[in-house]
């Protein structure tokens, strides 16, 4: 049976989403109404068939339409965590990380060192350092201050890291202000062509650092392939210029992420199968009129991996009517679970656990104490009393990852779910982990 009007895209939902014999909304063959009851509630539910799909979707696209050697590695930061850093691997990811901390998460997953590519525009001594000792594939060097302490870490642990130089692409992608990142005006990547012809006259020089590649991400939600095809001309006409130049050879080209998903029915991204295609083949007939050798080919993407897959469920709890204003419908989680509403003027959707037809229209908010944390606006909704779940739909991506302990509110666990069965890859954060790391100092009444 259809739900509310307005959320019948189906590929808003995991592509094992189905309302089951209870009328509830089940994924991986796990009742959310279940799910929420055993490991409570808010919590994410990752479908691992949906991951995994994607991961395919991406490999079999490159391999279909581009003839030259390619990688796809997972922008962790999209939803970073053990269990899911391994379910991509095993479908043949690489991993892209941008902190100590999606690193080690990395190498605890088991991502072989070579398979994990180093991105960030103020990776610190210590960051490079155990990255260099941990001798990982490739250095994304955003700038020449990065590049020096490089050099100097290298030469000092007497190794030869390889490198790929991010540049700023000078691309309008239509996305968010704040998640656009290949405009001129950006703290991201090597200004051309001043910026990159220094860092690559002192590259060159440097015995303790290879070339390897170049480097263009031009944002992140994006729907048009427009961007991606002059970021490719971008990064070709950069690999003559280097090569007429400096006499140095570009190997690798990496186009970055920046896939968008749909999260409401308007948002209309193209497949992941049309961007790899169309960029795919822009390489291969830039590399023709430029008399170029195919170089390897890297995509980054992270939302269009895990965003479909993850879903939050809430349990409603409070109700407020204004009569003739709105309703608001609170439930027990918001802005630290999902900051992306606040953060972005982000959109969802929404349906009820329990599949009913739409009898009102809530604002559906958190608890904080944030006039602010609002997660939708104007959602049809059966009419739901306390303890009845709610499902928000696409928070796979950059909700976990950027999720707070605002208020004092644990982390939600998160569930992995294929086939019937769920395994928890998240603990929830207790009352205990909350004050695990706050200290009382003697004067205080704390112990010494
Ligand atoms: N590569 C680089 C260099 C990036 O900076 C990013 C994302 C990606 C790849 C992956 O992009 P994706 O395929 O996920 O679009 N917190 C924001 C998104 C920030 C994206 C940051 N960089 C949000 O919630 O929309």
């Amino acid at each position: 049976m259809p739900l509310t009007d307005q959320a019948c895209n189906q590929h808003i939902r995991p592509m094992t989403a189905r309302v089951n014999a209870h009328g509830r909304w089940e994924i991986g063959g796990c009742d959310l109404g279940e799910l929420a009851r055993t490991y409570g509630t808010p919590l994410y539910v990752m479908d691992e068939d949906t991951i995994r799909n994607a991961a395919q979707a991406y490999l079999k696209a490159i391999k279909a339409h581009y003839p030259g050697p390619s990688e796809v590695l997972y922008a962790s930061k999209a939803l970073c965590n053990l269990a899911i850093n391994r379910l991509v691997h095993e479908e043949g990811m690489g991993t892209e990380v941008v902190s100590g901390g999606e690193l080690f998460t990395a190498l605890k997953a088991g991502i072989p060192p070579e398979r994990i590519h180093f991105q960030g525009n103020n990776k610190s001594p210590e960051e490079l350092r155990l990255a260099l000792e941990e001798g990982i594939g490739r250095f994304m060097v955003d700038n020449l201050d990065e590049l020096v302490l490089l050099g100097s870490i290298a030469a000092e642990l007497g190794v030869r890291p390889q490198v790929i130089l991010r540049v700023t692409p000078g691309i309008e992608a239509h996305t968010h202000e704040y998640i656009r990142t290949g405009h001129i005006d950006t703290k991201f990547g090597l200004d051309l062509p001043q910026q990159l012809d220094e860092a690559m006259r002192y590259l060159r020089s440097h015995p303790h650092l290879q070339f390897r590649g170049l480097q263009g991400h031009i944002g992140s939600q994006i729907f048009d392939l427009d961007p991606y095809l002059a970021n490719v001309d971008v990064l070709l006409d950069l690999s003559v210029h280097l090569e007429r130049t400096h006499g140095v050879h570009v190997s690798e080209i990496d186009v970055g992420g920046g896939l968008g998903i749909a999260y409401v029915e308007s948002d209309d991204p193209p497949s992941i199968e049309a961007l790899v295609a169309a960029i795919a083949e822009r390489m291969v007939s830039g590399c023709q009129e430029r008399k170029l050798d195919l170089p390897k080919l890297l995509l980054e993407p992270g939302r269009s991996i895990v965003g479909t897959a993850g879903v939050t469920v809430y349990s409603v709890g409070t109700r407020k009517d204004i009569p003739g204003v709105r309703t608001f419908l609170s439930v027990d989680g918001g802005m630290p679970d999902n900051p992306r509403p606040i953060t972005y003027g982000a959109q969802y959707v929404a349906e009820a656990v329990q599949v009913a037809s739409v009898e009102e229209v809530v604002t559906l908010a958190g608890k904080c104490c944030e006039s602010g944390d609002v997660l939708i606006t104007d959602l049809g909704l059966p009419r739901l009393k306390a303890g009845d779940q709610i499902v928000v739909w696409d928070t796979g991506a950059y909700c976990y990852s950027m999720a707070s302990n605002y208020n004092r509110l644990g982390r939600p666990a998160m569930v992995l779910v294929a086939d019937g069965k769920a395994d928890v890859i998240a603990e929830r954060e207790t009352l205990a982990d909350l004050v695990s790391r706050d200290r009382l100092p003697p004067r205080l009444g704390g112990s010494r």
